[in-house]
């Protein structure tokens, strides 16, 4: 090949989707201080995904040319498969990569991996990792969108999202003047930092309870009341969050055992009908059946947790072609 046509420069970033230069560089790193104008335009166009998604073999070209790339530096079900799905039902291409079968693997930086990658004119990074921070740090570094797919104990906006629009179902469209209690670790649940920051916005209020040790201390400052007793939580609530334990956090000493848990603050069935008759059950999952749930809560009439699921696909396409685009809708 003739030197002169090799060129050391990187392809320009985002020239898939973007002229050359042009990457709008439109992030959604987490829901804290997003206005409620912002998160009621995400919720309607995720509606309409979902009308259109409702329907057989929906698919759009609205993102045609589109890179995204899937960057799962930890597990995920729900999240890494909707993602996956709402960038093909799109039009976009995408890749997906993590911790293994990359060079991550042999030692290369988390940065220089993703300048690989959007050097290679990847458009939109969804990132999630165990580290609080990398989204918006990745943010800073690259040329590309981020979204944040969950970060540590930071955030994880999506599902903030998702966890709004099915509430906003089961309330008959309002937010205002109803009660939500989450329940568990809330120290390090980015899900739950997402939906405190995220139904505060549009007007809802928060209870939360959980272990003292799992409490962070300034809990109140997020947004939320705290409620030492579950029962008292639950009282004419309008719907309970259960979050998941982790185990490790026996190991580290914060919980004495799961079942001292369970006796404690496990959702039950009585429980649970202390809430308000129409009142619903969510949880982000991936749930432990037995321990912070019970499964006849799970599978109840008052749970709404596969109803959930398929709004995140829905929440999904909304966020990818805001973030392409500048309209939720464009896709719709
Ligand atoms: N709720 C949630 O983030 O689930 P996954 O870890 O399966 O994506």
């Amino acid at each position: 090949m003739d030197r002169a046509t090799v060129s050391a420069r990187p392809a320009p970033a985002g020239a898939g989707f973007f002229a050359p230069g042009e990457s709008p560089r439109r992030h959604l790193i987490g829901l804290e201080g997003q206005s409620r104008e912002f998160i009621l335009e995400l919720l309607d166009a995720a509606a309409l995904y979902r009308e259109r998604l409702s329907g057989p073999r929906w698919q759009s070209d609205a993102l045609r040319g589109l890179a995204a790339g899937n960057a799962f530096f930890e597990d995920s079900t729900r999240t890494r498969i909707s993602f996956e799905l709402a960038e093909q039902r799109m039009g976009a291409m995408h890749v997906t990569f993590g911790n293994t079968g990359t060079s991550v693997s042999k030692g290369e930086t988390l940065l220089d991996t993703m300048r690989t990658v959007v050097s290679m004119r990847v458009d939109i990074v969804i990132v999630r990792h165990r580290s609080a921070g990398v989204p918006a740090f990745l943010a800073q570094h690259l040329d590309a969108s981020i979204v944040n797919a969950g970060d540590g104990a930071h955030e994880h906006p999506t599902q903030g999202l998702l966890d709004l629009m099915t509430l906003r179902d089961a309330w008959n469209g309002r937010f205002e003047g109803r009660r939500i209690a989450i329940v568990g670790d809330i120290a390090h649940s980015r899900v739950a930092r997402s939906a405190i920051f995220g139904l505060n916005a549009v007007g809802a209020s928060v209870m939360v309870c959980g272990p003292h040790t799992l409490m962070p201390e300034d809990v109140e400052s997020l947004g939320c009341t705290l409620v030492p007793r579950i029962e008292d939580a639950l009282e004419d609530a309008d719907a309970a969050m259960g979050l998941r334990i982790q185990r490790e956090r026996m190991e580290d000493g914060l919980l004495p055992s799961l079942g001292e848990y369970t006796r404690t603050w496990g959702l039950t069935v009585e429980r649970v009908r202390l809430m308000k008759e129409e009142a619903v059950v969510i949880h982000p999952g991936p749930m432990n059946r037995g321990v912070e749930i019970m499964p006849d809560v799970a599978d109840g009439g008052r749970s709404v947790i596969f109803y959930q699921t398929a709004n995140g696909l829905a929440v999904r396409c909304a966020v990818l072609a805001w973030c392409a685009t500048g309209d939720a809708r464009a896709a719709a």
